[in-house]
Protein backbone atom coordinates (compact mmCIF):
# COMPACT_ATOMS: atom_id res chain seq x y z
CA UNK A 1 0.00 0.00 0.00
CA UNK A 2 1.62 3.69 -0.84
CA UNK A 3 1.11 6.73 1.15
CA UNK A 4 -0.33 9.36 -0.40
CA UNK A 5 1.90 12.12 -0.32
CA UNK A 6 0.93 15.16 2.19
CA UNK A 7 0.03 18.22 -0.15
CA UNK A 8 2.97 20.91 0.05
CA UNK A 9 2.29 24.61 1.93
CA UNK A 10 2.50 25.88 -1.75
CA UNK A 11 -0.20 23.86 -3.08
CA UNK A 12 -2.32 23.90 0.42
CA UNK A 13 -2.41 28.18 -0.45
CA UNK A 14 -3.17 27.64 -3.65
CA UNK A 15 -6.26 25.42 -3.23
CA UNK A 16 -7.36 27.27 -0.17
CA UNK A 17 -7.28 30.25 -2.32
CA UNK A 18 -9.57 28.51 -4.80
CA UNK A 19 -11.71 26.96 -2.60
CA UNK A 20 -12.67 30.37 0.15
CA UNK A 21 -11.59 33.04 -2.26
CA UNK A 22 -9.43 34.72 0.73
CA UNK A 23 -6.87 37.49 -0.89
CA UNK A 24 -3.12 35.56 -0.80
CA UNK A 25 -2.19 37.81 1.27
CA UNK A 26 -4.16 36.90 4.28
CA UNK A 27 -3.75 33.18 3.29
CA UNK A 28 0.07 34.01 3.47
CA UNK A 29 -0.45 35.78 7.09
CA UNK A 30 -2.14 33.10 8.48
CA UNK A 31 0.31 30.14 6.91
CA UNK A 32 3.31 32.32 8.56
CA UNK A 33 1.45 31.34 11.62
CA UNK A 34 0.98 28.32 11.58
CA UNK A 35 4.19 27.14 10.24
CA UNK A 36 6.66 29.97 12.08
CA UNK A 37 8.25 30.67 8.61
CA UNK A 38 8.55 34.52 8.09
CA UNK A 39 7.21 35.38 4.78
CA UNK A 40 10.61 34.77 2.56
CA UNK A 41 10.60 31.30 4.15
CA UNK A 42 7.15 30.74 3.03
CA UNK A 43 8.38 31.12 -0.87
CA UNK A 44 12.00 29.53 0.19
CA UNK A 45 10.34 26.11 1.67
CA UNK A 46 7.29 26.37 -0.21
CA UNK A 47 7.64 22.73 -1.58
CA UNK A 48 7.93 21.20 1.60
CA UNK A 49 5.53 19.23 2.83
CA UNK A 50 2.75 20.65 5.51
CA UNK A 51 2.36 18.19 8.36
CA UNK A 52 -1.28 17.12 8.77
CA UNK A 53 -1.67 18.76 12.18
CA UNK A 54 -0.57 22.26 10.78
CA UNK A 55 -2.89 21.35 7.24
CA UNK A 56 -5.92 21.27 9.28
CA UNK A 57 -4.61 24.28 11.59
CA UNK A 58 -4.45 26.21 8.71
CA UNK A 59 -7.96 25.16 7.39
CA UNK A 60 -9.29 25.93 10.21
CA UNK A 61 -8.38 29.50 10.37
CA UNK A 62 -8.69 30.23 6.74
CA UNK A 63 -12.72 28.92 7.75
CA UNK A 64 -12.73 31.51 10.32
CA UNK A 65 -11.29 34.05 8.22
CA UNK A 66 -14.01 33.53 5.24
CA UNK A 67 -16.58 34.22 8.05
CA UNK A 68 -14.96 37.12 8.98
CA UNK A 69 -13.28 36.13 12.22
CA UNK A 70 -10.24 39.11 12.21
CA UNK A 71 -6.90 38.16 11.10
CA UNK A 72 -5.62 40.16 14.23
CA UNK A 73 -7.80 37.84 16.69
CA UNK A 74 -6.41 34.51 14.32
CA UNK A 75 -3.27 34.89 14.99
CA UNK A 76 -3.52 36.73 17.92
CA UNK A 77 -1.17 39.49 17.39
CA UNK A 78 -1.57 43.16 16.18
CA UNK A 79 1.43 45.55 15.03
CA UNK A 80 1.24 49.06 17.31
CA UNK A 81 3.73 51.43 17.13
CA UNK A 82 6.32 48.87 15.79
CA UNK A 83 5.96 46.62 18.21
CA UNK A 84 3.91 43.32 18.39
CA UNK A 85 0.86 43.47 20.96
CA UNK A 86 -0.87 40.12 21.78
CA UNK A 87 -4.82 40.30 21.00
CA UNK A 88 -7.49 38.16 21.24
CA UNK A 89 -11.70 39.03 21.59
CA UNK A 90 -11.22 39.91 24.78
CA UNK A 91 -9.77 43.71 23.76
CA UNK A 92 -10.55 45.85 20.76
CA UNK A 93 -7.86 45.43 18.20
CA UNK A 94 -5.76 48.49 18.30
CA UNK A 95 -6.09 51.05 15.08
CA UNK A 96 -2.94 52.80 13.10
CA UNK A 97 -5.06 56.16 14.04
CA UNK A 98 -4.29 55.69 17.45
CA UNK A 99 -0.33 55.56 16.79
CA UNK A 100 -1.20 59.13 16.01
CA UNK A 101 -2.37 59.84 19.47
CA UNK A 102 0.83 58.25 21.03
CA UNK A 103 2.93 60.56 18.58
CA UNK A 104 0.66 63.54 19.74
CA UNK A 105 1.05 62.52 23.64
CA UNK A 106 4.74 62.08 23.32
CA UNK A 107 5.36 65.61 21.77
CA UNK A 108 3.57 67.45 24.59
CA UNK A 109 5.14 65.09 27.31
CA UNK A 110 8.81 66.25 26.00
CA UNK A 111 8.23 69.52 26.55
CA UNK A 112 6.72 69.17 29.87
CA UNK A 113 8.76 70.41 32.73
CA UNK A 114 7.42 68.84 35.99
CA UNK A 115 10.81 70.48 38.53
CA UNK A 116 11.70 67.04 39.33
CA UNK A 117 8.73 65.23 39.84
CA UNK A 118 8.28 62.20 37.64
CA UNK A 119 5.85 62.91 34.15
CA UNK A 120 2.54 61.11 35.02
CA UNK A 121 0.12 59.72 32.56
CA UNK A 122 -3.00 58.12 32.72
CA UNK A 123 -4.38 55.56 30.27
CA UNK A 124 -8.37 55.04 30.31
CA UNK A 125 -9.81 52.04 29.20
CA UNK A 126 -6.83 50.63 27.98
CA UNK A 127 -7.86 47.80 26.10
CA UNK A 128 -4.67 45.57 24.90
CA UNK A 129 -2.62 48.37 26.74
CA UNK A 130 -1.13 49.58 22.92
CA UNK A 131 -1.56 53.53 24.44
CA UNK A 132 0.00 53.10 28.05
CA UNK A 133 2.45 50.32 26.88
CA UNK A 134 4.06 52.64 23.70
CA UNK A 135 3.58 55.87 25.93
CA UNK A 136 5.99 53.58 29.09
CA UNK A 137 8.45 52.26 26.30
CA UNK A 138 8.72 55.15 24.32
CA UNK A 139 10.08 57.14 27.50
CA UNK A 140 10.95 54.76 30.27
CA UNK A 141 10.95 57.92 32.64
CA UNK A 142 7.09 58.46 32.67
CA UNK A 143 4.91 56.49 35.17
CA UNK A 144 2.05 55.40 33.60
CA UNK A 145 -1.16 54.69 35.10
CA UNK A 146 -3.96 52.58 32.57
CA UNK A 147 -7.36 51.64 33.80
CA UNK A 148 -10.38 49.65 32.09
CA UNK A 149 -13.29 48.48 33.30
CA UNK A 150 -13.12 44.86 31.99
CA UNK A 151 -10.79 42.53 34.23
CA UNK A 152 -10.20 40.57 30.89
CA UNK A 153 -8.78 43.35 29.23
CA UNK A 154 -6.37 44.28 31.74
CA UNK A 155 -5.29 40.89 32.11
CA UNK A 156 -4.33 41.02 28.40
CA UNK A 157 -2.64 44.31 29.06
CA UNK A 158 -0.40 43.46 31.60
CA UNK A 159 0.56 40.12 29.84
CA UNK A 160 1.75 42.66 27.37
CA UNK A 161 3.48 44.63 29.62
CA UNK A 162 5.10 41.95 30.54
CA UNK A 163 6.01 40.41 27.00
CA UNK A 164 7.10 43.64 26.22
CA UNK A 165 9.30 44.71 28.76
CA UNK A 166 7.46 47.71 29.95
CA UNK A 167 7.95 48.25 33.55
CA UNK A 168 6.85 51.40 34.25
CA UNK A 169 3.39 51.52 33.57
CA UNK A 170 0.52 49.89 36.53
CA UNK A 171 -2.89 48.99 35.81
CA UNK A 172 -5.93 49.55 37.87
CA UNK A 173 -9.75 48.18 37.15
CA UNK A 174 -11.93 51.26 37.68
CA UNK A 175 -15.44 52.24 35.93
CA UNK A 176 -14.11 55.67 34.29
CA UNK A 177 -13.07 57.99 37.52
CA UNK A 178 -14.74 56.14 40.38
CA UNK A 179 -11.55 54.31 41.37
CA UNK A 180 -9.55 57.51 40.88
CA UNK A 181 -11.16 60.14 42.34
CA UNK A 182 -10.98 60.73 46.14
CA UNK A 183 -7.33 58.24 46.92
CA UNK A 184 -5.12 59.25 49.50
CA UNK A 185 -2.81 60.75 48.70
CA UNK A 186 -4.39 62.06 45.65
CA UNK A 187 -3.58 61.07 42.13
CA UNK A 188 -2.09 63.88 39.86
CA UNK A 189 -1.29 63.83 35.68
CA UNK A 190 0.34 65.53 33.17
CA UNK A 191 -1.43 64.27 30.76
CA UNK A 192 -4.92 61.82 31.06
CA UNK A 193 -5.21 60.48 27.32
CA UNK A 194 -8.28 58.04 25.85
CA UNK A 195 -9.06 56.47 23.26
CA UNK A 196 -12.74 55.68 24.85
CA UNK A 197 -15.51 53.36 22.97
CA UNK A 198 -17.49 56.13 20.93
CA UNK A 199 -19.85 54.63 18.34
CA UNK A 200 -23.65 55.68 19.58
CA UNK A 201 -25.85 52.81 20.43
CA UNK A 202 -27.71 50.78 17.65
CA UNK A 203 -24.97 52.44 14.96
CA UNK A 204 -25.15 50.28 11.78
CA UNK A 205 -21.26 49.93 11.54
CA UNK A 206 -22.00 48.07 15.05
CA UNK A 207 -22.80 45.09 13.07
CA UNK A 208 -20.32 45.20 10.04
CA UNK A 209 -17.39 43.75 9.65
CA UNK A 210 -14.35 43.12 12.58
CA UNK A 211 -16.35 45.35 14.81
CA UNK A 212 -18.95 42.17 14.87
CA UNK A 213 -15.98 40.29 16.83
CA UNK A 214 -14.78 43.30 18.62
CA UNK A 215 -16.20 43.72 22.88
CA UNK A 216 -19.28 45.54 22.58
CA UNK A 217 -18.11 46.86 25.97
CA UNK A 218 -14.77 48.43 23.71
CA UNK A 219 -17.03 50.01 20.84
CA UNK A 220 -19.94 51.67 22.42
CA UNK A 221 -21.15 53.68 25.36
CA UNK A 222 -24.73 52.06 24.75
CA UNK A 223 -25.76 55.91 24.23
CA UNK A 224 -25.19 58.47 22.43
CA UNK A 225 -21.76 58.26 21.98
CA UNK A 226 -20.27 60.97 24.10
CA UNK A 227 -20.73 60.19 27.28
CA UNK A 228 -17.13 58.96 28.34
CA UNK A 229 -15.80 62.83 26.73
CA UNK A 230 -18.53 64.05 29.10
CA UNK A 231 -17.22 62.46 32.19
CA UNK A 232 -13.40 62.90 31.26
CA UNK A 233 -14.36 66.63 30.43
CA UNK A 234 -15.71 67.03 33.98
CA UNK A 235 -13.26 64.65 35.95
CA UNK A 236 -9.90 65.43 34.68
CA UNK A 237 -9.08 68.56 36.21
CA UNK A 238 -9.48 66.93 39.65
CA UNK A 239 -6.50 64.91 38.38
CA UNK A 240 -4.52 66.89 36.70
CA UNK A 241 -1.20 68.95 38.14
CA UNK A 242 -1.19 72.84 36.96
CA UNK A 243 -0.63 72.76 33.25
CA UNK A 244 -1.82 69.32 32.56
CA UNK A 245 -3.77 68.04 29.31
CA UNK A 246 -6.26 65.95 28.32
CA UNK A 247 -5.85 64.06 24.99
CA UNK A 248 -8.77 62.20 23.16
CA UNK A 249 -9.42 59.96 20.25
CA UNK A 250 -13.24 60.47 18.66
CA UNK A 251 -15.27 59.10 16.18
CA UNK A 252 -14.96 61.04 12.52
CA UNK A 253 -17.80 63.20 13.08
CA UNK A 254 -17.70 63.87 17.08
CA UNK A 255 -15.39 66.78 16.95
CA UNK A 256 -17.72 69.62 16.98
CA UNK A 257 -19.16 68.19 20.33
CA UNK A 258 -16.27 66.93 22.03
CA UNK A 259 -14.47 70.10 21.62
CA UNK A 260 -18.03 72.09 23.25
CA UNK A 261 -17.36 69.23 25.70
CA UNK A 262 -14.11 70.98 26.93
CA UNK A 263 -14.88 74.49 26.59
CA UNK A 264 -15.37 75.65 30.04
CA UNK A 265 -12.95 76.30 32.36
CA UNK A 266 -10.17 75.49 34.08
CA UNK A 267 -9.50 74.42 30.25
CA UNK A 268 -7.58 77.29 28.54
CA UNK A 269 -7.46 75.80 25.32
CA UNK A 270 -9.15 73.44 23.38
CA UNK A 271 -7.46 71.83 20.39
CA UNK A 272 -8.89 69.33 17.67
CA UNK A 273 -6.40 67.75 15.45
CA UNK A 274 -6.68 65.69 12.05
CA UNK A 275 -5.48 62.06 11.75
CA UNK A 276 -2.66 61.45 8.90
CA UNK A 277 -5.80 60.74 6.75
CA UNK A 278 -7.15 64.26 7.04
CA UNK A 279 -10.15 63.38 8.98
CA UNK A 280 -10.85 65.00 12.43
CA UNK A 281 -9.51 62.69 15.35
CA UNK A 282 -8.60 64.06 18.39
CA UNK A 283 -8.74 66.89 20.49
CA UNK A 284 -6.59 68.12 23.28
CA UNK A 285 -7.15 70.70 25.82
CA UNK A 286 -5.23 72.27 28.62
CA UNK A 287 -5.58 73.57 31.86
C1 LIG B 1 -12.02 51.81 22.17
S1 LIG B 1 -11.35 50.70 23.39
C2 LIG B 1 -9.70 51.34 23.45
C3 LIG B 1 -8.65 50.32 23.80
C4 LIG B 1 -7.21 50.84 23.67
N1 LIG B 1 -6.99 52.02 24.48
C5 LIG B 1 -6.90 51.16 22.23
O1 LIG B 1 -6.86 52.34 21.87
O2 LIG B 1 -6.69 50.22 21.45
C6 LIG B 1 -12.11 51.30 24.86
C7 LIG B 1 -11.76 50.59 26.16
O3 LIG B 1 -12.52 51.21 27.20
C8 LIG B 1 -12.90 50.21 28.13
N2 LIG B 1 -14.08 50.67 28.88
C9 LIG B 1 -15.39 50.57 28.55
N3 LIG B 1 -16.15 51.10 29.51
C10 LIG B 1 -15.32 51.56 30.47
C11 LIG B 1 -15.52 52.22 31.73
N4 LIG B 1 -16.74 52.52 32.17
N5 LIG B 1 -14.43 52.52 32.46
C12 LIG B 1 -13.17 52.21 32.03
N6 LIG B 1 -12.93 51.60 30.85
C13 LIG B 1 -13.99 51.27 30.08
C14 LIG B 1 -13.19 48.99 27.28
O4 LIG B 1 -13.12 47.80 28.05
C15 LIG B 1 -12.08 49.10 26.22
O5 LIG B 1 -10.95 48.37 26.59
Amino acid sequence: MSILPQPTIESVLQQTRKETGLPPSELRVLMTHITGFDRVGLVTKGNRELPMDQLSAFKSLAAKRQHGEPIAYLVQQKEFYSRPFFVDPRVLIPRPETEELVEHALGFLQNKSTENLLTRVLDIGCGSGAIAISLALENPILEVTATDISADALWVAQHNANELGAKNVRFIQSDLFAGLLNQTPALAFDLICSNPPYIEQGDIHLSQGDLRFEPSLALTDGGDGLRFYRETARNSPTLLRPGGGVLVEHGHDQQGAVKALFAMPPYVHVQGLPDLAGTPRFVFAHI
